[in-house]
């Protein structure tokens, strides 16, 4: 949550910064706010509430000047987003400004100490203290004073620092959240993450944990909390300033949804041997310690997790392996049986997401075998896992995932046939006509992307309906749930996901005349059991939109409307229903007149638990 950016050179800083928080705004956009140095030596504060528009706005009429400048957008934590508790926070005598992603857990604490020494608190934040102790720690050196403050915090923090007296010097220190350098040429950027920085260079370094940032015009220094310089590699970033715009599109969500045959294209190719077989080097197991697997769990969150739940589907199906899926904010508190012959598999499109880290965490401590499925190079929970394996996506900026959720469906299929191939639960064959498959499906999305006119067109009849049902059966269950997901993210509108034989069980009370389900039957075994299940629910007032696949004709008398999909095999169809849920309610929040990038009260990168 909260994206902060911090830039030394010689453009015009206040422009540099406005920039990355654009690019970061998908982290929080409860308020924004920039502190730009003069070059006569005064920090420039300006800062509002609500989205950075509001800001820029301001900045329009009134730019500041100065090459030294930080930034921040909001998920608020601590205070109401209001003017006053927006992003930086400035000490007593207006010389420090600070930006804050993170919770301070001793804030309370510090809050007492700082009033006893007569300073006076100006906002509801927890950021405001640590203005406040950087004040008092400073004698000349800011690096030294904001290290000692560090040593002083508890909790989770990135902070980012400019002060009045230092015009060649912006400080960034992190514990537990992300922070990046990106490393240019007379200039150098501070982000939450590369995107903050990729128009002005693409070569970047990782900050780790306790450390602290000295970013110059000519160079750039890490220390840890004892002022030990510490070496670190920097690395380049594939990802191009153009994944990362609009490009024309109205919201970004519509470009990353067209972007998903790539998505998928991506994240299978060069993974692949010449014999048609797998080779996931990045698993970093030998095949010695896959065949002694006795059982996979897979923890997420979100639309993440409801990927584990297809990957489920697929290593049980190749790899007769138990899998068991678990919400990551809640592993933890059932004190879940794993250990050396389990693989846990951590799927976080961001590799921020708090819950996931912790849950990773547990699971490594029961020393469980980690495997991160991530989209981001060099987070936190990839960085903290065994291996890595990296959707790619490219860089995703709508909040709610679309793109990075099918890249990740992708990578599940990729790891159970992978188990499978090492395991020899399948014969080579098998995996192979499995694998020909998985690479035919970005055709087959860029089809199913060219009928979506129709989905478009039924927006305007859901946007009043007060709920919405979906329904499925086997992969088709998971994916009525991110169906369900993604029209309450987007939509607002009540949204609940059944799988299709439990709705007679209860859900079934809650279908009125024309209460709108939406049902899964794409092709699979259980179709016909599916039928009945329309068939009941339309029996019963429901206005039925049924995805089918191409030439199945047995739901066709009880759909109101029929979405057509192309063929394949059962088990890969969720790569292809996903994509008329995420039209569809892209299209109805945006019939609602509502911002599809940015849904209210929601953050992409979830960084507290
Ligand atoms: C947030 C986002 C969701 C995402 C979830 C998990 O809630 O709004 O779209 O699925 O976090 O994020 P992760 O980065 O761990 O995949």
């Amino acid at each position: 949550m909260c994206g902060i950016v911090g830039y030394v050179g010689a453009g015009a800083g206040m422009d540099v910064v406005l920039e990355g928080l654009r690019r970061l705004e998908y982290r929080g956009y409860d308020s924004a706010g920039v502190a730009v140095l003069s070059d006569d030596g005064v920090l420039q504060v300006e800062r509002r509430a609500g989205k950075l528009a509001n800001l820029e706005k301001v900045l329009g009429d009134r730019p500041l000047a100065g090459s030294l400048a930080i930034g921040h957008t909001r998920w608020a934590t601590h205070g109401p987003p209001t003017d006053r508790n927006a992003h930086p926070q400035v000490d007593c005598g207006n010389r420090v400004a600070v930006v804050h992603n993170g919770t301070i857990e001793n804030f309370e604490a510090l809050v007492a100490g700082l009033e006893a020494r007569g300073h006076e608190r100006r906002s509801d934040t927890d950021t405001e203290v640590v203005a406040h102790l950087v004040e008092e720690r400073y004698d000349g050196d800011l690096a030294a004073a904001v290290r000692g403050v560090c040593r002083d915090l508890e909790g989770s923090f990135v902070l980012v620092v400019a002060h009045a007296d230092e015009p060649d010097l912006v400080i960034g220190a992190r514990r537990n959240l992300p922070l990046v350098i990106g490393l240019g040429e007379g200039e150098n950027f501070l982000g939450s993450d590369v995107t903050a920085f990729i128009g002005h260079t693409r070569e970047a370094r990782i900050v780790d944990q306790d450390q602290v940032v000295e970013l110059r015009r000519g160079g750039v220094t890490v220390t840890d909390l004892d002022g030990t310089v510490v070496d670190g590699e920097s690395f380049h970033v594939d990802w191009d300033t153009a994944a990362a715009e609009k490009g024309g599109y109205e919201f970004f969500m519509l470009k990353e949804i067209q972007e998903q045959p790539d998505a998928v294209r991506d994240t299978i190719g060069g993974r692949l041997t010449a014999e048609g077989l797998l080779h996931l080097d990045e698993l970093a197991m030998s095949d010695e310690d896959i065949r002694g697997i006795e059982q996979v769990v897979i923890i997420a969150c979100g639309s993440s997790y409801h990927s584990g739940l297809v990957g489920r589907y697929a290593i049980e199906r190749w790899c007769r392996l138990p899998v068991h899926v678990e919400m990551a904010s809640e592993f933890r508190y059932r004190d879940p049986v794993v250990g050396r012959n389990t693989l846990v598999v951590a799927i976080s499109q961001s590799g921020e997401t708090a819950d996931t880290l912790e849950a990773l965490r547990h699971a490594r401590a029961q020393k469980a075998w980690v495997l991160a499925v991530t989209n981001t190079v060099g987070s936190t929970v990839s960085r903290e896992s065994d291996a890595a394996l990296y959707t790619r996506s490219g860089p995703e900026v709508a909040v709610a995932s679309t793109k990075a959720v099918i890249a990740q469906l992708a990578a599940m299929y990729l790891v159970g046939l992978y188990l499978a191939q090492v395991r020899g639960t399948r014969d080579p064959d098998e995996v192979r006509a499995h694998l020909r498959d998985l690479q035919s499906i970005p055709d087959l999305v860029t089809e199913v992307l060219s009928r979506m006119e129709p989905v478009r067109a039924l927006a305007g009849e859901l946007a009043d309906a007060p709920r919405v049902l979906f329904l499925g059966r086997h992969v088709g269950y998971p994916m009525a749930l991110e169906g369900a997901l993604k029209l309450k993210e987007l939509a607002y509108i009540s949204a609940e996901g059944f799988p299709a034989g439990e709705i007679k069980h209860g859900p079934i009370a809650l279908i009125e005349e024309g209460t709108p389900v939406v049902v899964l039957a794409a092709r699979h075994a259980l179709s016909a059991k599916l039928v009945n299940n329309v068939q009941e629910v339309r029996a019963r007032g429901a206005r039925t939109i049924v995805i089918a696949t191409d030439g199945d004709e047995s739901v066709t008398p009880y759909a109101d409307n029929i979405i057509r999909i192309p063929d394949t095999k059962s088990l890969l169809t969720p790569l292809l229903t996903i994509v008329p849920m995420q039209v569809l309610s892209a299209a109805v929040a945006m019939a609602k007149g509502l911002d599809v990038d940015q849904p209210r009260n929601l953050a992409k990168s979830v960084t507290v638990e």
